[in-house]
């Protein structure tokens, strides 16, 4: 007698585009940045819902952009935002950069949470046919593996805390042999502290769903300030013997503490026949515990003979230490009550959450809104700081790698294409860099914070003046390539003491080295000289600056990912 909701995922994926907002409410959502990925359009766009977009330029330097035809078949949804996406052919993972622009606080101790949406619509860019499998990431830490279709639009959705000072890293992995990552939308949105706050901040939450059960369209910002979008279901009488009841309270207070929008509580679903009870039940891969916030109101203002009250018994068991604050749930009449079920798993692929009357009730049970949630594995403290800034001192004299986003290390194994680091998985140091045949030109900056490097491979760049002396002071160092460059002056003692060290520096035609003649001959110093002085030793090195470039500011965000089919009994 499970009456399915029919195509939950479908309508999952076609109800899910209407909300964008620009102007954030003053109390809340200090970030709330709507990125249209492939958009080059240097002038924000406003949508039909207030939602300013902009181009993505600015948080990205690499990939490549394709235009798609959305089909107009999605209410309330801006196809503007979906029919450019940005893809990835090239580097083992690609990442967009978000600065958390937070002027006003500058204790950067202060933990900042954010929800992040990518959104994808494949549309057949590629002519292909072939929809892509690829992961996502944030912040070095792994967001999921994602499978796109060849015309639904999927989203996914993810919170998680970063300390203000941090940026917000969204980044694509390729994993299969030709399977091209791409995306096509990318939303943050800051959380008040208090949201989802029950879990703590060194946990990410990954959104599987987020229903409102009695609502006939999607509900999203502006009614929810932090423009969480709000699922409706469909026209569920038609289908299943389900009712959708309407709360007579004029105004329904929702003062707890995830702050979804009244318009939920509005409504609610119970059964048709009024002596059945109302229960979920969901098919899903997961073997996770899932985590689920029940929302409820009582939509009629009682006498003193009726009651209204329920158990959540979850997979048939009735188990009230899972049921935050506890049950029974007895819903408040102009009044919103959240109640937390957790640690859920799911049996033979299933979960079911019966909201069953108890015996002294005179009403069935009601349900407004259900969201569900994985939590993830600890946040990564991500790479070693001090290699971080170092290799950000390679980023800026050399704007070859200035492209290079997100964490260099993590989430293992993909690295930047061009570092090699150690086995921590929580902060990683970087043990090696291949810069070889990058078109380095200009002075090396000093990179000596690196102090766990092993291999440095530089060969074949256009690096000048002389051998900084710190690579010789690097502990760990048992490699270094610097041969085909135009390095000069005399290769430091540092280096040609260490005997654990293998160095490789030929190709440098003003090197002096002991094979080398430019010791006694080349006149590198910056002052002409007359005549043949063949004995001077001078090879003083002049000093320039590196071309140094500047780093873009980048940006970063978020993802996520539904999938669930969902029945209702
Ligand atoms: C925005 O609304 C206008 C007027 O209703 C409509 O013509 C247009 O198609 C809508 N744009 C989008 C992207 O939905
Ligand atoms: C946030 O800052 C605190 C204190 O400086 C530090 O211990 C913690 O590791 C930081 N967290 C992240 C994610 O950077
Ligand atoms: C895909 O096919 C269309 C029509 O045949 C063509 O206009 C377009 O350039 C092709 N796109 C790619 C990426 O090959
Ligand atoms: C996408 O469409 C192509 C051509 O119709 C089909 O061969 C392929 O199986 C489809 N892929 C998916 C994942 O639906
Ligand atoms: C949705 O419900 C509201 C209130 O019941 C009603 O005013 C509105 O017309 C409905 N909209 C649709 C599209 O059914
Ligand atoms: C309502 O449900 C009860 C209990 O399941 C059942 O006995 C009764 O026949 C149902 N009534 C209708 C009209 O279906
Ligand atoms: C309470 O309300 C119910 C349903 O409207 C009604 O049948 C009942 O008589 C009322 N009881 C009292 C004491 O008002
Ligand atoms: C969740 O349930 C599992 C298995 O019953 C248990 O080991 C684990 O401690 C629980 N976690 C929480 C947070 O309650
Ligand atoms: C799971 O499914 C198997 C096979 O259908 C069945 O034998 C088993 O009893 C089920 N387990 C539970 C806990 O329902
Ligand atoms: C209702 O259930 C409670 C606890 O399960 C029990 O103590 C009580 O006697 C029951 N009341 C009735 C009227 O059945
Ligand atoms: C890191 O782990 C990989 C795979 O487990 C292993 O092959 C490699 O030797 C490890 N490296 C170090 C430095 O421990
Ligand atoms: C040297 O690097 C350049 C790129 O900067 C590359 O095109 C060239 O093939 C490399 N030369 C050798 C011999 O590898």
């Amino acid at each position: 007698m499970n009456t399915s909701l029919p195509n939950l995922l479908l309508l999952l994926l076609f109800s899910y585009f209407s909300c964008f907002l620009l102007l954030a409410p003053a109390a809340s959502a200090k970030v709330f940045l709507s990125i249209d990925c492939g958009s080059l359009s240097l002038k924000p766009r406003t949508d039909n819902n207030s939602i300013v977009w902009v181009g993505d330029g600015p948080y990205i330097q690499t990939g490549e952009i394709h235009k798609v035809n959305v089909p107009e078949v999605i209410p309330g949804f801006d196809s503007d935002a979906l029919n450019t996406l940005r893809a990835f052919p090239t580097r083992k993972k690609n990442c967009y950069s978000i600065d958390i622009d937070d002027k006003e606080e500058d204790d950067d101790t202060t933990v900042e949470r954010v929800l992040v949406r990518a959104s994808f619509y494949y549309g057949n860019y590629d002519n292909k046919s072939s929809p892509p499998t690829f992961n996502l990431q944030f912040n070095g830490n792994n967001w999921g593996q994602l499978t796109t279709t060849n015309d639904s639009i999927l989203y996914s959705e993810m919170v998680f805390s970063l300390n203000k000072s941090s940026n917000i890293n969204i980044c694509l992995s390729q994993t299969k042999p030709d399977n091209i990552p791409f995306i096509s939308a990318l939303e943050v949105r800051s959380l008040d502290s208090d949201a989802y706050s029950y879990v703590p901040s060194e946990y990410p939450l990954f959104f599987q769903f987020r229903d409102a059960y009695g609502v006939n369209k999607t509900t999203r910002y502006p009614e929810d300030s932090f423009d969480r979008i709000w699922s409706w279901i469909g026209p569920l009488e038609s289908t299943s013997p389900l009712m959708r009841v309407r709360s007579n309270s004029p105004s329904i207070d929702v003062n707890i503490e995830d702050e979804p929008p009244e318009e939920i509580f509005r409504t609610a679903l119970m059964r048709l026949n009024s002596s059945e009870d109302i229960a979920y039940t969901s098919t899903t891969d997961l073997t996770v515990p899932l985590h689920f916030n029940a929302y409820f109101s009582e939509v009629v203002k009682l006498n003193s003979t009726q009651k209204r009250s329920f158990d959540i018994i979850v997979n048939n068991n009735l188990d009230n230490s899972i049921i935050l604050p506890k049950n029974p749930v007895i819903p408040p009449y102009g009044r919103a009550l959240e109640v937390h079920i957790l640690n859920v798993t799911a049996i033979n692929s299933t979960v079911t959450l019966a909201f069953a009357r108890t015996n002294d009730s005179s009403l069935p049970s009601l349900l407004n809104a259900l969201e569900a949630f994985t939590i993830g594995e600890k946040l990564a403290q991500g790479t070693n700081s001090n290699d971080v800034k170092a290799l950000g001192l390679l980023k800026k004299s050399f704007i070859q790698l200035q492209d290079w986003n997100g964490d260099p290390c993590l989430p293992s194994p993909y690295t930047w294409d061009w570092v090699t680091c150690n086995n921590d998985t929580d902060s990683p140091r970087i043990t090696a860099l291949y810069l070889n045949d990058h078109g380095l030109t200009g002075i090396l900056p000093d990179f000596s914070a690196m102090d766990a490097l092993e291999t440095i491979n530089l060969r074949n760049n256009s690096l000048m003046q002389e051998i900084p002396g710190f690579l010789g002071t690097l502990p760990r160092l048992t490699a270094l390539n610097l041969a085909d460059n135009n390095f000069s002056g005399t290769i430091p003692s540092s280096l040609l003491n260490n005997d654990d060290l293998k160095l490789e520096a030929s190709g440098n035609p003003n090197l002096c080295t002991n094979t080398s003649t430019i010791c006694n001959t080349e006149s590198r110093v910056p002052f002409p000289r007359t005549g043949s002085s063949d004995t001077s030793p001078s090879n003083n090195p002049s000093r320039n600056n590196g071309n140094g470039s500047k780093a873009s500011g980048q940006p970063v965000l978020i993802l996520l990912i539904m999938f669930f089919s969902l029945f209702l009994l």
